[in-house]
């Protein structure tokens, strides 16, 4: 029996900064609606024809995350990819990464759980890595939002939340059972499964045949739909369970917390949760103003700058935390 641990953090944005001015140009909002209600002031978006994918994206992050490993690519036995843009709609992103880091033909696992996809991602890695099964996995989270987005008024009120952007990480084997990934606890509650989602093009209620068919302009099922203030009510809620959850798993309480690193979402639930556990502004990381919601790219995106900048210490006792579109929601205890 093993821990695993995070030895290598890397990410990349695009460098198209997209301001809430900007969007304003575009659609029927504002800079001080959008500031208030969710606290972004800017996101990064792909430019068509860059050339910039979920993969190529990924694959970037995963570069960095690797070379500050201080492994070899193929030393990676196991890539782990999240994302709900992928660049196909099968295969899955996380063979296109095997073949563009030219990595040895080691399986690739797609993970489709949204928001909390990098936590139910280094989740799967813990426990491969636990069972002795593997020993460095890559677990990637990218997002490319922002062509898929509906940006007239109609679709305002996803459109300014999203962003585009990559996070990963290399998880090892840590034989001091001690350090490292401590516990995760992954959830899913599928009764709310339409509340954060997009429907089409599935093999479910839009059949991609009636859509070509229909070529109707303002068929709104392929484009993200968000019952904006239930999901608000509903993540408060999961995020407290799930991290306390976590910590009373390991004898833990809130003033233990070092660190907590939430999914990205929206500034006033990391707000409503810092404040429920008593949490100190620099206990809580938050890049939202700069990125907006990157979903399963927002908390490998967020770890890697807390990372950079000095705030994840040897010791540390980290908390990340997930919810979004399934539901799902999930939690990471970490001692760093
Ligand atoms: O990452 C996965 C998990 N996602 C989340 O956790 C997101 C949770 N939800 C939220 O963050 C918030 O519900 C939103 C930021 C999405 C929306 O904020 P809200 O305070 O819940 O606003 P609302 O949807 O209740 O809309 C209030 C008003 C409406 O107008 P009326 O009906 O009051 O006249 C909307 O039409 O704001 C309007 N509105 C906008 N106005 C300007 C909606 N979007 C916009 C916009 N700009 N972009």
């Amino acid at each position: 029996m093993y821990n695993s641990k995070i030895i290598g953090l890397g990410y990349y944005v695009p460098e198209n900064v997209v301001t809430n001015d900007d969007l304003s140009k575009v659609m029927d909002t504002s800079d001080a609606w959008i500031q208030e209600r969710t606290g972004i002031k800017e996101r990064r978006h792909v430019v068509k024809g860059d050339g910039d994918t979920t993969t190529s994206m990924g694959v970037k992050a995963a570069k960095v995350a690797i070379e500050r490993a201080g492994i070899d690519k193929d030393d990676i036995d196991f890539i782990i990819f999240a994302t709900l843009s992928p660049d196909y709609y099968f295969p899955g992103p996380g063979v296109l990464v095997q073949r563009d880091l030219g990595i040895k033909t080691v399986g690739a696992l797609d993970v489709r759980n949204q928001c909390s996809g990098f936590v139910y991602g280094i989740s799967v890695a813990d426990q491969y890595i636990k069972s002795g099964m593997y020993k460095n996995i890559l677990v990637v989270g990218s997002e490319l939002h922002s062509h898929g987005l509906d940006m007239s008024t109609r679709g305002r009120g996803v459109s300014v939340i999203f962003g585009d952007g990559a996070g990963a990480a290399v998880l090892s084997r840590e034989e001091n059972l001690e350090k490292g990934i401590l516990s995760t606890h992954l959830h899913s509650e599928g009764q709310h499964a339409e509340e954060l989602s997009l429907i089409a093009p599935g093999m479910g209620k839009r059949w991609v045949n009636d859509i070509i068919e229909d070529n109707d302009p303002n068929d709104e099922s392929y484009y993200p739909y968000m019952n904006g203030q239930f999901v608000f009510k509903n993540a408060v809620v999961r995020f407290s369970q799930v991290i306390l959850e976590g910590l009373e798993t390991n004898n833990l309480t809130p003033t233990d917390i070092d660190l907590l690193v939430p999914h990205q979402a929206n500034l006033r639930i990391s707000q409503f949760i810092q404040k429920k556990f008593g949490l100190q502004d620099d206990q809580v990381f938050n890049n939202i103003m700069k990125y907006g919601n990157t979903t399963a790219a927002s908390i490998p995106i967020a770890l890697t700058e807390a990372w950079e900048a000095g705030k994840v210490k040897e010791g540390d006792l980290l908390v990340l935390a997930a919810f979004g579109s399934g539901f799902t929601w999930g939690s990471a205890i970490i001692k760093w």
